[in-house]
Protein backbone atom coordinates (compact mmCIF):
# COMPACT_ATOMS: atom_id res chain seq x y z
CA UNK A 1 0.00 0.00 0.00
CA UNK A 2 1.01 3.27 -0.73
CA UNK A 3 0.63 4.84 2.67
CA UNK A 4 3.67 5.95 4.89
CA UNK A 5 3.74 7.51 8.22
CA UNK A 6 6.23 9.69 9.90
CA UNK A 7 6.61 11.02 13.31
CA UNK A 8 7.48 14.75 14.02
CA UNK A 9 7.02 17.00 17.00
CA UNK A 10 5.02 20.85 16.78
CA UNK A 11 5.53 23.37 18.87
CA UNK A 12 3.01 24.50 21.84
CA UNK A 13 4.09 27.00 24.45
CA UNK A 14 7.56 25.03 25.43
CA UNK A 15 5.92 21.54 24.94
CA UNK A 16 6.22 19.42 21.99
CA UNK A 17 2.93 17.63 21.13
CA UNK A 18 3.68 14.94 18.46
CA UNK A 19 2.17 15.53 15.27
CA UNK A 20 1.58 12.74 12.45
CA UNK A 21 2.71 13.03 9.12
CA UNK A 22 0.56 10.37 6.77
CA UNK A 23 1.12 10.17 3.07
CA UNK A 24 -0.70 8.91 0.59
CA UNK A 25 -0.41 8.18 -3.13
CA UNK A 26 -2.79 7.42 -5.27
CA UNK A 27 -3.39 7.05 -9.01
CA UNK A 28 -4.62 10.27 -11.37
CA UNK A 29 -2.94 13.41 -12.44
CA UNK A 30 0.33 14.34 -9.97
CA UNK A 31 -0.63 16.84 -7.74
CA UNK A 32 0.31 17.25 -4.07
CA UNK A 33 -2.19 18.14 -1.60
CA UNK A 34 -2.04 18.84 1.89
CA UNK A 35 -4.34 19.21 4.66
CA UNK A 36 -3.73 19.77 8.71
CA UNK A 37 -1.57 23.05 7.46
CA UNK A 38 -2.62 26.69 7.31
CA UNK A 39 -2.50 27.77 3.48
CA UNK A 40 1.02 29.70 3.37
CA UNK A 41 2.82 27.24 5.56
CA UNK A 42 1.87 24.35 2.77
CA UNK A 43 2.61 26.68 -0.29
CA UNK A 44 6.13 26.92 1.02
CA UNK A 45 7.02 24.05 2.48
CA UNK A 46 5.13 22.10 -1.17
CA UNK A 47 7.93 23.99 -3.08
CA UNK A 48 10.73 23.48 -0.43
CA UNK A 49 10.03 19.81 -0.75
CA UNK A 50 9.51 19.24 -4.07
CA UNK A 51 12.86 20.99 -4.59
CA UNK A 52 15.16 19.18 -2.29
CA UNK A 53 14.00 15.64 -2.94
CA UNK A 54 14.96 16.52 -6.67
CA UNK A 55 18.49 18.11 -6.15
CA UNK A 56 19.30 15.10 -3.86
CA UNK A 57 19.08 13.21 -6.57
CA UNK A 58 15.99 11.21 -5.43
CA UNK A 59 12.50 10.71 -7.26
CA UNK A 60 9.78 12.63 -6.98
CA UNK A 61 6.68 10.87 -7.44
CA UNK A 62 4.50 11.44 -10.24
CA UNK A 63 1.46 11.00 -8.43
CA UNK A 64 -1.55 12.00 -6.73
CA UNK A 65 0.18 13.06 -3.63
CA UNK A 66 -2.17 13.70 -0.48
CA UNK A 67 -0.47 14.63 3.19
CA UNK A 68 -2.32 14.72 6.09
CA UNK A 69 -0.58 16.41 9.30
CA UNK A 70 -2.72 15.10 12.31
CA UNK A 71 -4.12 16.93 14.93
CA UNK A 72 -5.27 18.93 13.32
CA UNK A 73 -5.95 21.35 16.39
CA UNK A 74 -2.32 21.87 16.89
CA UNK A 75 -1.13 25.18 15.39
CA UNK A 76 1.78 24.40 13.05
CA UNK A 77 4.26 27.38 11.82
CA UNK A 78 7.45 27.29 9.71
CA UNK A 79 9.49 24.58 8.56
CA UNK A 80 10.12 22.45 10.95
CA UNK A 81 8.00 19.83 9.57
CA UNK A 82 10.22 19.88 5.98
CA UNK A 83 12.19 16.69 6.43
CA UNK A 84 9.16 14.73 7.84
CA UNK A 85 7.15 15.70 4.43
CA UNK A 86 10.00 14.84 2.46
CA UNK A 87 10.76 11.37 4.15
CA UNK A 88 6.84 10.60 4.46
CA UNK A 89 6.81 11.09 0.52
CA UNK A 90 9.86 8.83 0.39
CA UNK A 91 8.26 6.16 2.23
CA UNK A 92 5.30 6.06 0.61
CA UNK A 93 6.69 6.19 -3.05
CA UNK A 94 8.98 2.79 -1.30
CA UNK A 95 12.18 4.80 -2.03
CA UNK A 96 12.91 4.44 1.95
CA UNK A 97 11.71 1.53 4.26
CA UNK A 98 8.78 2.36 6.27
CA UNK A 99 9.26 0.26 9.51
CA UNK A 100 12.26 2.08 10.39
CA UNK A 101 10.57 5.38 10.27
CA UNK A 102 8.59 4.08 13.15
CA UNK A 103 10.97 4.21 15.49
CA UNK A 104 12.45 7.67 14.99
CA UNK A 105 10.90 10.95 14.92
CA UNK A 106 12.27 13.96 12.62
CA UNK A 107 12.64 17.59 12.79
CA UNK A 108 14.31 20.02 9.85
CA UNK A 109 14.00 22.59 7.69
CA UNK A 110 14.51 21.85 4.04
CA UNK A 111 17.22 24.78 1.67
CA UNK A 112 16.10 24.05 -1.95
CA UNK A 113 19.61 22.45 -2.53
CA UNK A 114 18.86 19.58 -0.10
CA UNK A 115 20.32 20.85 3.24
CA UNK A 116 18.90 20.57 6.36
CA UNK A 117 18.93 23.66 8.37
CA UNK A 118 18.38 24.41 12.76
CA UNK A 119 14.90 25.14 13.72
CA UNK A 120 13.85 26.32 17.19
CA UNK A 121 12.44 24.49 20.05
CA UNK A 122 14.67 21.13 19.60
CA UNK A 123 15.08 20.55 23.37
CA UNK A 124 11.11 19.86 23.88
CA UNK A 125 11.10 17.62 21.23
CA UNK A 126 14.31 16.19 22.46
CA UNK A 127 12.39 15.28 25.61
CA UNK A 128 9.29 14.56 24.22
CA UNK A 129 10.56 11.66 22.25
CA UNK A 130 12.57 9.96 24.72
CA UNK A 131 9.55 9.68 26.95
CA UNK A 132 7.50 8.43 23.82
CA UNK A 133 10.67 6.26 23.77
CA UNK A 134 11.52 7.68 20.37
CA UNK A 135 14.84 8.77 19.11
CA UNK A 136 14.67 12.04 17.29
CA UNK A 137 16.92 13.35 14.07
CA UNK A 138 17.79 17.22 14.47
CA UNK A 139 19.31 19.44 12.21
CA UNK A 140 23.25 19.39 12.43
CA UNK A 141 22.81 23.15 13.56
CA UNK A 142 21.06 21.86 16.84
CA UNK A 143 23.32 19.66 17.41
CA UNK A 144 24.34 21.37 21.28
CA UNK A 145 20.87 21.45 22.06
CA UNK A 146 19.69 17.84 21.31
CA UNK A 147 22.97 16.51 23.38
CA UNK A 148 21.79 18.20 26.28
CA UNK A 149 19.11 16.16 28.17
CA UNK A 150 20.29 12.64 29.48
CA UNK A 151 19.20 9.51 28.08
CA UNK A 152 17.71 11.06 24.77
CA UNK A 153 18.36 8.77 21.43
CA UNK A 154 19.62 11.85 18.73
CA UNK A 155 21.21 11.92 15.33
CA UNK A 156 22.15 15.15 13.31
CA UNK A 157 21.73 15.74 9.89
CA UNK A 158 22.45 17.59 7.58
CA UNK A 159 21.43 16.55 4.17
CA UNK A 160 18.37 15.13 3.19
CA UNK A 161 20.30 12.66 0.96
CA UNK A 162 22.30 11.82 4.37
CA UNK A 163 18.78 11.48 6.16
CA UNK A 164 17.74 8.98 3.62
CA UNK A 165 20.79 6.71 3.39
CA UNK A 166 20.79 6.86 7.77
CA UNK A 167 17.36 4.46 6.87
CA UNK A 168 18.37 2.34 4.33
CA UNK A 169 22.00 1.46 5.10
CA UNK A 170 24.25 3.87 6.31
CA UNK A 171 22.99 4.88 10.05
CA UNK A 172 24.20 7.98 11.79
CA UNK A 173 26.28 7.67 14.76
CA UNK A 174 24.28 8.55 18.33
CA UNK A 175 24.66 12.07 19.32
CA UNK A 176 26.58 11.49 22.60
CA UNK A 177 25.56 13.60 25.54
CA UNK A 178 27.32 16.36 26.27
CA UNK A 179 26.55 18.14 29.10
CA UNK A 180 29.47 18.81 31.29
CA UNK A 181 28.36 17.32 35.01
CA UNK A 182 31.01 19.13 37.03
CA UNK A 183 28.51 22.18 37.39
CA UNK A 184 29.92 24.98 39.21
CA UNK A 185 27.86 25.50 42.43
CA UNK A 186 27.93 29.34 42.71
CA UNK A 187 26.82 31.73 39.91
CA UNK A 188 28.82 34.11 38.49
CA UNK A 189 27.65 37.49 39.56
CA UNK A 190 29.24 41.04 38.30
CA UNK A 191 29.05 42.70 42.01
CA UNK A 192 29.83 41.15 45.47
CA UNK A 193 28.22 42.13 48.17
CA UNK A 194 31.17 43.28 49.87
CA UNK A 195 31.79 45.75 47.12
CA UNK A 196 28.85 47.64 48.39
CA UNK A 197 29.60 50.50 50.92
CA UNK A 198 26.72 50.96 53.35
CA UNK A 199 22.94 50.53 52.29
CA UNK A 200 22.73 47.77 55.29
CA UNK A 201 18.87 47.78 54.84
CA UNK A 202 18.47 46.62 51.41
CA UNK A 203 21.46 44.30 51.51
CA UNK A 204 19.25 42.83 54.58
CA UNK A 205 16.09 42.90 52.12
CA UNK A 206 18.28 41.34 49.44
CA UNK A 207 19.50 38.11 51.49
CA UNK A 208 15.83 37.24 52.54
CA UNK A 209 14.75 38.26 48.88
CA UNK A 210 16.95 35.47 47.97
CA UNK A 211 16.26 33.07 51.10
CA UNK A 212 12.93 33.03 49.63
CA UNK A 213 12.58 33.95 46.44
CA UNK A 214 10.52 37.03 47.34
CA UNK A 215 9.60 40.15 44.98
CA UNK A 216 11.65 43.54 46.20
CA UNK A 217 11.09 46.67 45.09
CA UNK A 218 13.97 49.44 46.09
CA UNK A 219 13.28 53.05 46.01
CA UNK A 220 15.85 55.79 46.59
CA UNK A 221 17.48 58.71 45.05
CA UNK A 222 20.24 58.94 41.96
CA UNK A 223 23.38 56.97 42.62
CA UNK A 224 22.67 55.36 46.04
CA UNK A 225 23.44 51.84 44.64
CA UNK A 226 20.28 50.76 43.41
CA UNK A 227 21.40 48.97 40.12
CA UNK A 228 24.17 47.91 41.60
CA UNK A 229 22.31 46.04 44.82
CA UNK A 230 20.26 44.40 42.30
CA UNK A 231 23.29 42.85 39.97
CA UNK A 232 24.49 41.01 43.48
CA UNK A 233 21.46 39.10 43.50
CA UNK A 234 22.81 36.27 41.08
CA UNK A 235 25.94 35.72 43.25
CA UNK A 236 23.49 35.04 46.00
CA UNK A 237 21.11 32.29 44.67
CA UNK A 238 21.99 28.52 44.24
CA UNK A 239 21.85 26.73 41.15
CA UNK A 240 19.13 25.21 39.73
CA UNK A 241 17.78 22.20 40.05
CA UNK A 242 17.54 19.83 37.19
CA UNK A 243 13.67 19.95 36.38
CA UNK A 244 14.13 24.00 36.57
CA UNK A 245 17.52 23.85 34.48
CA UNK A 246 15.57 21.69 31.75
CA UNK A 247 12.37 23.80 32.38
CA UNK A 248 15.00 27.40 31.58
CA UNK A 249 16.74 25.45 28.35
CA UNK A 250 13.43 24.68 26.83
CA UNK A 251 12.25 27.81 26.89
CA UNK A 252 15.51 29.56 25.67
CA UNK A 253 15.07 26.79 22.91
CA UNK A 254 12.02 27.78 22.44
CA UNK A 255 12.70 31.42 22.21
CA UNK A 256 15.35 30.79 19.85
CA UNK A 257 18.09 31.78 22.25
CA UNK A 258 21.26 30.24 22.49
CA UNK A 259 22.10 27.43 24.90
CA UNK A 260 25.57 27.52 26.50
CA UNK A 261 26.45 24.17 28.39
CA UNK A 262 28.47 25.45 30.53
CA UNK A 263 25.40 28.12 31.90
CA UNK A 264 23.13 25.06 32.22
CA UNK A 265 22.34 25.59 35.78
CA UNK A 266 22.48 29.25 36.40
CA UNK A 267 19.11 31.02 37.28
CA UNK A 268 18.30 33.41 34.38
CA UNK A 269 18.42 36.81 35.48
CA UNK A 270 16.73 38.80 32.98
CA UNK A 271 16.81 42.84 32.82
CA UNK A 272 14.76 44.11 29.66
CA UNK A 273 15.26 47.80 28.97
CA UNK A 274 12.46 50.45 30.12
CA UNK A 275 11.04 50.30 26.42
CA UNK A 276 10.07 46.94 26.35
CA UNK A 277 6.39 46.64 24.60
CA UNK A 278 3.87 44.26 26.52
CA UNK A 279 4.62 41.64 23.85
CA UNK A 280 8.38 41.60 24.75
CA UNK A 281 7.19 41.31 28.06
CA UNK A 282 4.84 38.66 28.59
CA UNK A 283 5.16 36.92 25.29
CA UNK A 284 2.90 36.48 21.83
CA UNK A 285 3.42 38.34 18.86
CA UNK A 286 2.98 36.21 15.17
CA UNK A 287 5.01 33.11 16.43
CA UNK A 288 3.80 32.86 19.58
CA UNK A 289 7.24 33.30 21.08
CA UNK A 290 7.80 33.66 25.00
CA UNK A 291 8.73 36.94 26.90
CA UNK A 292 10.83 38.41 29.31
CA UNK A 293 8.40 37.04 32.27
CA UNK A 294 9.24 33.40 30.81
CA UNK A 295 12.69 33.85 29.84
CA UNK A 296 13.01 34.81 33.83
CA UNK A 297 11.23 31.42 35.03
CA UNK A 298 13.09 29.97 38.00
CA UNK A 299 15.18 32.75 37.96
CA UNK A 300 15.21 37.25 38.49
CA UNK A 301 13.41 39.63 36.53
CA UNK A 302 14.98 43.37 36.97
CA UNK A 303 13.16 46.30 36.14
CA UNK A 304 15.42 49.18 36.66
CA UNK A 305 13.37 52.58 36.51
CA UNK A 306 10.28 51.17 37.31
CA UNK A 307 8.67 54.28 36.63
CA UNK A 308 9.95 54.48 33.30
CA UNK A 309 7.70 51.33 31.89
CA UNK A 310 4.68 51.82 30.33
CA UNK A 311 1.67 51.64 32.98
CA UNK A 312 0.15 48.87 30.35
CA UNK A 313 3.78 46.64 30.31
CA UNK A 314 3.66 46.99 34.24
CA UNK A 315 -0.07 45.58 34.29
CA UNK A 316 0.43 42.95 32.56
CA UNK A 317 2.48 41.32 35.20
CA UNK A 318 -0.01 41.07 37.51
CA UNK A 319 -1.67 37.71 36.55
CA UNK A 320 1.89 35.92 36.05
CA UNK A 321 2.92 37.73 39.61
CA UNK A 322 0.01 35.76 40.88
CA UNK A 323 0.17 32.76 39.15
CA UNK A 324 3.52 31.83 37.64
CA UNK A 325 2.26 31.44 33.92
CA UNK A 326 1.04 33.46 31.53
CA UNK A 327 -1.58 32.34 28.80
CA UNK A 328 -1.57 33.96 25.56
CA UNK A 329 -5.22 33.45 23.74
CA UNK A 330 -5.33 33.53 19.99
CA UNK A 331 -8.78 33.18 17.92
CA UNK A 332 -8.59 29.64 18.12
CA UNK A 333 -6.02 28.45 20.73
CA UNK A 334 -4.48 29.42 23.81
CA UNK A 335 -1.19 28.91 25.00
CA UNK A 336 0.66 28.54 28.22
CA UNK A 337 4.02 29.57 28.97
CA UNK A 338 5.24 29.19 32.86
CA UNK A 339 6.44 32.47 34.20
CA UNK A 340 7.55 31.62 37.85
CA UNK A 341 9.73 34.95 38.77
CA UNK A 342 11.75 36.90 41.26
CA UNK A 343 10.68 40.60 40.55
CA UNK A 344 13.30 43.02 41.60
CA UNK A 345 12.38 46.77 41.09
CA UNK A 346 14.24 49.66 41.52
CA UNK A 347 12.95 53.37 40.95
CA UNK A 348 13.49 56.74 42.55
CA UNK A 349 11.15 58.03 44.52
CA UNK A 350 9.90 61.39 41.91
CA UNK A 351 11.03 62.97 38.52
CA UNK A 352 13.82 64.60 39.59
CA UNK A 353 15.04 61.62 42.17
CA UNK A 354 15.44 63.80 45.47
CA UNK A 355 11.81 63.40 46.75
CA UNK A 356 12.37 62.68 50.98
CA UNK A 357 16.30 63.05 50.99
CA UNK A 358 17.29 64.61 53.78
CA UNK A 359 19.24 67.41 51.69
CA UNK A 360 15.87 68.48 50.74
CA UNK A 361 16.90 68.87 46.92
CA UNK A 362 13.82 67.54 45.47
CA UNK A 363 12.29 70.71 43.17
CA UNK A 364 9.02 68.43 42.28
CA UNK A 365 5.51 70.05 42.67
CA UNK A 366 3.24 67.33 44.43
CA UNK A 367 1.08 66.94 41.18
CA UNK A 368 4.54 65.88 39.00
CA UNK A 369 5.29 63.06 41.98
CA UNK A 370 1.62 61.78 41.88
CA UNK A 371 1.59 61.79 37.90
CA UNK A 372 5.31 60.23 38.42
CA UNK A 373 4.05 57.33 40.48
CA UNK A 374 0.60 56.56 38.79
CA UNK A 375 2.29 53.78 36.86
CA UNK A 376 2.94 51.91 39.53
CA UNK A 377 -0.52 50.67 40.91
CA UNK A 378 -1.86 49.54 44.18
CA UNK A 379 -2.22 45.81 43.05
CA UNK A 380 1.23 45.84 42.01
CA UNK A 381 3.27 47.27 45.29
CA UNK A 382 0.80 44.73 46.41
CA UNK A 383 2.58 41.89 45.36
CA UNK A 384 5.47 43.14 45.99
CA UNK A 385 6.82 41.55 49.59
CA UNK A 386 9.74 43.83 50.38
CA UNK A 387 9.96 47.51 49.80
CA UNK A 388 12.91 48.76 50.59
CA UNK A 389 14.78 52.62 50.97
CA UNK A 390 17.81 53.30 49.80
CA UNK A 391 19.10 56.69 50.94
CA UNK A 392 22.30 58.79 50.02
CA UNK A 393 25.17 57.49 51.85
CA UNK A 394 26.75 60.39 54.19
CA UNK A 395 30.74 61.12 53.76
CA UNK A 396 31.69 58.66 56.43
CA UNK A 397 29.62 55.11 55.15
CA UNK A 398 31.37 56.29 51.60
CA UNK A 399 34.76 56.47 52.72
CA UNK A 400 35.35 54.97 56.23
CA UNK A 401 36.08 51.75 57.01
CA UNK A 402 32.67 48.89 56.67
CA UNK A 403 31.22 47.64 60.23
CA UNK A 404 31.82 44.04 60.47
CA UNK A 405 28.78 42.40 60.67
CA UNK A 406 27.09 39.11 59.19
CA UNK A 407 26.28 41.01 56.19
CA UNK A 408 29.80 42.10 55.52
CA UNK A 409 31.21 38.84 54.51
CA UNK A 410 30.84 38.92 50.82
CA UNK A 411 28.41 37.18 48.26
CA UNK A 412 30.26 34.07 48.65
CA UNK A 413 29.58 33.60 52.38
CA UNK A 414 25.54 34.98 52.68
CA UNK A 415 24.95 32.33 49.33
CA UNK A 416 25.73 29.61 51.79
CA UNK A 417 23.03 30.91 54.24
CA UNK A 418 20.89 31.42 51.31
CA UNK A 419 20.91 27.49 50.24
CA UNK A 420 20.54 26.48 53.69
CA UNK A 421 17.91 28.65 54.47
CA UNK A 422 16.32 27.30 50.83
CA UNK A 423 16.68 23.63 51.39
CA UNK A 424 15.23 24.15 55.26
CA UNK A 425 12.27 25.71 52.57
CA UNK A 426 11.69 22.67 50.18
CA UNK A 427 12.45 20.05 53.00
CA UNK A 428 9.26 21.35 54.92
CA UNK A 429 6.66 22.14 51.78
CA UNK A 430 8.30 21.35 48.63
CA UNK A 431 8.19 24.96 47.23
CA UNK A 432 10.18 28.12 48.29
CA UNK A 433 7.88 30.37 51.10
CA UNK A 434 7.18 33.02 48.55
CA UNK A 435 5.44 30.05 46.63
CA UNK A 436 3.26 28.70 49.45
CA UNK A 437 -0.05 28.30 49.00
CA UNK A 438 -2.83 29.75 51.26
CA UNK A 439 -3.75 25.97 51.82
CA UNK A 440 -0.34 25.36 52.57
CA UNK A 441 0.54 28.42 54.92
CA UNK A 442 -1.40 27.10 57.76
CA UNK A 443 -0.04 23.83 58.02
CA UNK A 444 3.60 25.34 57.62
CA UNK A 445 3.48 28.97 58.87
CA UNK A 446 1.74 28.10 62.29
CA UNK A 447 1.42 30.83 64.10
CA UNK A 448 1.84 31.16 68.49
CA UNK A 449 -0.42 33.49 70.58
CA UNK A 450 2.18 36.07 70.65
CA UNK A 451 3.14 36.23 67.46
CA UNK A 452 -0.52 35.50 66.05
CA UNK A 453 -1.18 38.86 68.33
CA UNK A 454 1.30 41.17 66.97
CA UNK A 455 -0.18 39.79 63.32
CA UNK A 456 -3.34 41.07 63.94
CA UNK A 457 -1.70 44.43 65.33
CA UNK A 458 0.14 44.84 61.95
CA UNK A 459 -2.58 44.11 59.89
CA UNK A 460 -5.22 46.74 61.31
CA UNK A 461 -2.35 49.30 61.24
CA UNK A 462 -1.15 49.09 58.05
CA UNK A 463 -4.49 48.14 56.39
CA UNK A 464 -3.14 45.06 54.50
CA UNK A 465 -5.35 43.03 52.21
CA UNK A 466 -5.60 39.48 52.43
CA UNK A 467 -2.96 38.87 49.64
CA UNK A 468 -0.36 41.29 51.82
CA UNK A 469 -1.00 39.50 55.09
CA UNK A 470 -0.52 36.31 53.17
CA UNK A 471 2.92 37.27 52.10
CA UNK A 472 3.66 39.91 55.48
CA UNK A 473 3.60 35.79 56.91
CA UNK A 474 5.32 34.03 54.44
CA UNK A 475 8.04 36.59 54.34
CA UNK A 476 8.59 36.68 58.09
CA UNK A 477 8.63 32.91 57.81
CA UNK A 478 11.92 32.90 55.66
CA UNK A 479 13.35 35.41 58.17
CA UNK A 480 12.77 32.87 60.91
CA UNK A 481 14.25 30.58 58.32
CA UNK A 482 17.51 32.13 57.73
CA UNK A 483 18.14 31.96 61.80
CA UNK A 484 17.20 28.17 61.69
CA UNK A 485 14.04 29.02 63.74
CA UNK A 486 11.35 26.54 63.96
CA UNK A 487 9.04 29.09 64.74
CA UNK A 488 7.65 32.55 63.61
CA UNK A 489 8.46 34.52 66.29
CA UNK A 490 6.90 38.05 67.12
CA UNK A 491 10.10 39.56 65.87
CA UNK A 492 10.53 38.15 62.35
CA UNK A 493 7.40 39.55 62.19
CA UNK A 494 8.14 42.96 63.38
CA UNK A 495 10.93 42.67 60.80
CA UNK A 496 8.80 41.55 58.17
CA UNK A 497 6.49 44.25 58.38
CA UNK A 498 9.16 47.09 58.51
CA UNK A 499 9.68 46.57 54.90
CA UNK A 500 5.97 47.56 53.66
CA UNK A 501 4.93 50.97 54.84
CA UNK A 502 8.19 52.98 54.48
CA UNK A 503 8.60 56.86 54.29
CA UNK A 504 9.89 57.24 51.08
CA UNK A 505 7.19 55.05 49.95
CA UNK A 506 4.42 57.58 51.62
CA UNK A 507 3.74 59.00 48.79
CA UNK A 508 2.83 56.26 46.90
CA UNK A 509 -0.68 55.25 46.14
CA UNK A 510 -2.95 52.44 48.14
CA UNK A 511 -0.42 51.79 50.80
N1 LIG B 1 26.55 51.90 48.15
C1 LIG B 1 27.50 52.00 47.22
N2 LIG B 1 28.70 51.39 47.42
C2 LIG B 1 29.66 51.47 46.49
N3 LIG B 1 29.54 52.15 45.33
C3 LIG B 1 28.39 52.76 45.08
C4 LIG B 1 27.31 52.73 46.02
N4 LIG B 1 26.29 53.43 45.51
C5 LIG B 1 26.69 53.86 44.32
N5 LIG B 1 27.95 53.48 44.04
C6 LIG B 1 28.71 53.85 42.84
O1 LIG B 1 27.87 54.64 42.04
C7 LIG B 1 27.60 54.02 40.80
C8 LIG B 1 26.14 54.17 40.45
O2 LIG B 1 25.33 53.37 41.29
P1 LIG B 1 23.98 52.75 40.80
O3 LIG B 1 23.97 52.67 39.33
O4 LIG B 1 23.74 51.50 41.53
O5 LIG B 1 22.97 53.87 41.28
P2 LIG B 1 21.40 53.85 41.23
O6 LIG B 1 20.93 53.92 42.63
O7 LIG B 1 20.95 52.73 40.42
O8 LIG B 1 21.11 55.24 40.51
P3 LIG B 1 19.89 55.65 39.53
O9 LIG B 1 18.73 55.94 40.40
O10 LIG B 1 20.39 56.86 38.86
O11 LIG B 1 19.68 54.52 38.61
C9 LIG B 1 28.00 52.58 40.96
O12 LIG B 1 28.47 52.03 39.76
C10 LIG B 1 29.08 52.65 42.00
O13 LIG B 1 30.33 52.92 41.40
MG1 LIG C 1 20.06 52.59 38.58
Amino acid sequence: MSLAVVYTRANQGVDSPLVTVETHLSNGLPALSMVGLPETAVRESRERVRSAILNAGLEFPARRITINMAPAGVPKSGGRYDLAIALSILAASEQLPKAKLATTEVLGELALAGDVRGVQGVLPAVIAARDAGRSLMVPAANTDEATLVVGATTFAVTTLQQACQHFVDQPLDELVHSRNTAQADACPSPVDMADIRGQHLAKRALLIAAAGAHNMLMVGPPGTGKTLLANTLPGLLPTLSEAHALASASIRSVAGQPLNAGQWAVPPFRAPHHSASGVAMVGGGRHLTPGEVTLAHAGVLFLDELTEFKRHVLECLREPLESGTVTIARADYRVTFPARFQLIAAMNPCPCGYHGDSQGQCRCTPERIARYLEKISGPLLDRIDLHVEVPRLDYRELMGSEPVDDLASGSAALRERVVSARERQLVRAGVLNSRLTAAQLESVCALNKDSDALLQQIVERLRLSARACHRLIKLARTIADLESSPDICPKHLAEAASYRGISALSVLPAL
